[in-house]
């Protein structure tokens, strides 16, 4: 099996597994003599680390390919003719892959330049299409499903089992960035049952569809009012994104969101207003522009318990897809 995005699997039950492993009371070691390819068309710190680590506490090798760095550069459309400055296929570099490893990992970013295009995966899904062991998102265009089932991780272990009120914020940032995490946010906060609050600006909506499929979930509200939003949280879940209408045009978005810069900031004014709300963030985090260091340096923060259930997490879904 796959695993693309939360949808595809019991995130109570990955949690189960993942806590298990955190509290050591599972050792087995199931890649014991085998090996994971994790393919990195972006940068990484947690994804690729917790990863690396994790595979190797299961007894496995972990094979890191950086394409246009350490291995070729990839072509992934479908009949390309390949005269530009792509060297090698997809589908010679999974079939040949698979041949030494039992999985292959993908990170791979949106280029925020089509969002009609890139809402649907193309490199990603080109990877599922011709292999035939599993494959992990480690981030692609639009779910980051192994961040998502750590921060619902963390949200458990915080503030125990059972319904909360979840807020996921849009931030100030000096650049547009992708949705998959906050993508995966929601639909992983749904499908657990919270109560989903998303505050943004005006123009800055996830997508619909996933919107709709969160709310076949648990309920959802969105917001344009920041400040209303933090009333009565239990979590405050920071991230910027880049607005859908702006892909291919990002000077656009810039001078669209330069209104939101002071206000749009999680800052200790906005926390004293939630019901004593953990502060959570992905990493990494721009400091004193999505959230002020009083906030992220306070005991309300759990940003790197949060980044240590990567690992965990990371573990468990290995363990569950092979
Ligand atoms: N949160 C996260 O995915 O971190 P990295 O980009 O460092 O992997």
């Amino acid at each position: 099996m796959n695993f693309l995005n939360t949808s595809e699997v019991n995130l109570e039950f990955l949690i189960d597994s993942a806590m298990r492993f955190k509290a050591g009371d599972d050792q087995a070691k199931p890649l014991s003599g085998r090996s994971v390819a994790l393919v990195f068309f972006n940068p990484s710190l947690r994804t690729r680390a917790s990863m690396q680590v994790g595979i190797y506490e299961l007894g496995g090798n972990a094979v890191v390919l950086e394409p246009g760095g350490t291995s070729w550069t990839l072509e992934h459309r479908a009949g390309a003719v390949m005269d530009g400055d792509k060297t090698e296929h997809v589908a010679e570099f999974v079939r040949v892959l698979e041949r030494y490893c039992v999985a292959i990992g993908v990170r791979t970013f949106a280029a925020l330049k089509n969002w009609e295009e890139e809402r649907t995966d193309p490199v990603l899904n080109a990877f599922a299409k011709y292999a035939s062991v599993p494959i992990i998102n480690l981030e692609s265009a639009m779910h980051h499903p192994c961040q998502a089932a750590a921060d619902m991780m963390t949200i458990r272990e915080k503030l125990g089992s059972g319904r909360k009120r979840v807020v996921l914020t849009w931030a100030w940032h000096p650049k547009p960035l992708p949705m998959a995490v906050p993508n995966s946010f929601a639909l992983a906060a749904a499908q657990m049952g919270h109560d989903l609050v998303i505050a943004h600006p005006r123009g800055y909506e996830l997508d619909e569809e996933l919107i709709e499929t969160a709310r076949r979930h648990s309920s959802v509200e969105i917001t344009n009012d920041i400040d209303a939003a933090f009333d009565g949280a239990e979590v405050i879940y920071a991230k910027s994104w880049g607005a859908k209408q702006f892909y291919g045009d990002a000077d656009r978005d810039l001078s669209e969101r330069a209104q939101y810069r002071d206000k749009w900031i999680v800052n200790e004014s906005k926390m004293s207003r939630t019901n004593k709300a953990v502060f959570m963030h992905c990493l990494p985090v721009r400091r004193n522009v999505i959230v002020t260091d009083g906030v992220i340096d306070s005991r309300s923060s759990v940003v790197i318990d949060e980044a240590e259930n990567r690992l965990h997490v990371q573990k468990a879904v290995l363990a569950k897809i092979l």
